[in-house]
């Protein structure tokens, strides 16, 4: 694969079954039904807007798809309007060649010129700080759901706006269709 001939653009609807099919793909039969719901039930969601929907594609060929869902940080006052990344995947045949650093990348740049300040991951701690996220609850943003101390590096943050770290702190808040307690554990 020439990493050059890797376009990403936003999501159309038509791209549904191959987001589908990849997501098949990278998180394997038991787990991908789950994700698939979740990305189908994400995409109607009135509260997850705004959204943003970015896939990766060789020509026609879908290899990867990144979600991005309104969230929003509960302070106790005017609630900071954020962004959570979930999920994300590359085609396993393509994965290692950087695909997933520019859907996270283009994906931010479309955030920080939407005006988006904070964007949170559950995720893998040793793969998410590469694009700049950091541990979130050593700065008094808590994740929608408790997480395990032993997994507490997997709730991460990237800040798009300078200013926010340690002066906006409370609990976030996501969209409807990611308000499962069995997606937040890592
Ligand atoms: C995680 C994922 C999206 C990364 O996509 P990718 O295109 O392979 O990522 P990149 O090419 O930008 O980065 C690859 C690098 O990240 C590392 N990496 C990938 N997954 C990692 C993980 N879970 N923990 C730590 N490092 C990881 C790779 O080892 C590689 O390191 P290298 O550059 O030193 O060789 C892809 O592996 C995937 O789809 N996995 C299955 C689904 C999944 O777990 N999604 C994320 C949770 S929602």
């Amino acid at each position: 694969m020439n990493p050059e001939s890797i376009e990403i653009r936003a999501a159309r609807p038509d791209d549904r079954p191959a987001i589908h099919a990849l997501l098949t793909a990278a998180f394997g039969a038991e787990e991908a039904p789950r994700i698939v719901q979740l990305v189908d039930e994400a995409l109607e969601d009135p509260s997850a807007r705004p959204l943003l929907s970015l896939v990766a594609v060789d020509g026609t060929r879908v290899l990867g798809h990144i979600l991005f869902t309104r969230a929003e940080v509960d302070t106790g006052g005017e609630p900071l309007a954020a962004s959570l990344l979930a999920p994300m995947a590359v085609h396993p045949e393509v994965q290692g060649q950087g695909i997933g650093g520019r859907l996270i990348a283009a994906g931010l740049e479309a955030l920080e010129a939407m005006d988006v300040g904070l964007v949170f991951v559950l995720g893998h701690p040793g793969y998410y700080p590469r694009s700049g996220f950091e541990p979130a609850g050593r700065h008094g943003l808590s994740a929608p759901y408790p997480i395990p101390d032993e997994h507490a590096a997997a709730w991460m943050v990237k800040v798009l706006r300078s200013g926010l770290l340690g002066q906006v702190t409370g609990r976030v808040r996501c969209a409807a269709a990611l308000d499962h307690g069995d997606l937040w554990v890592e």
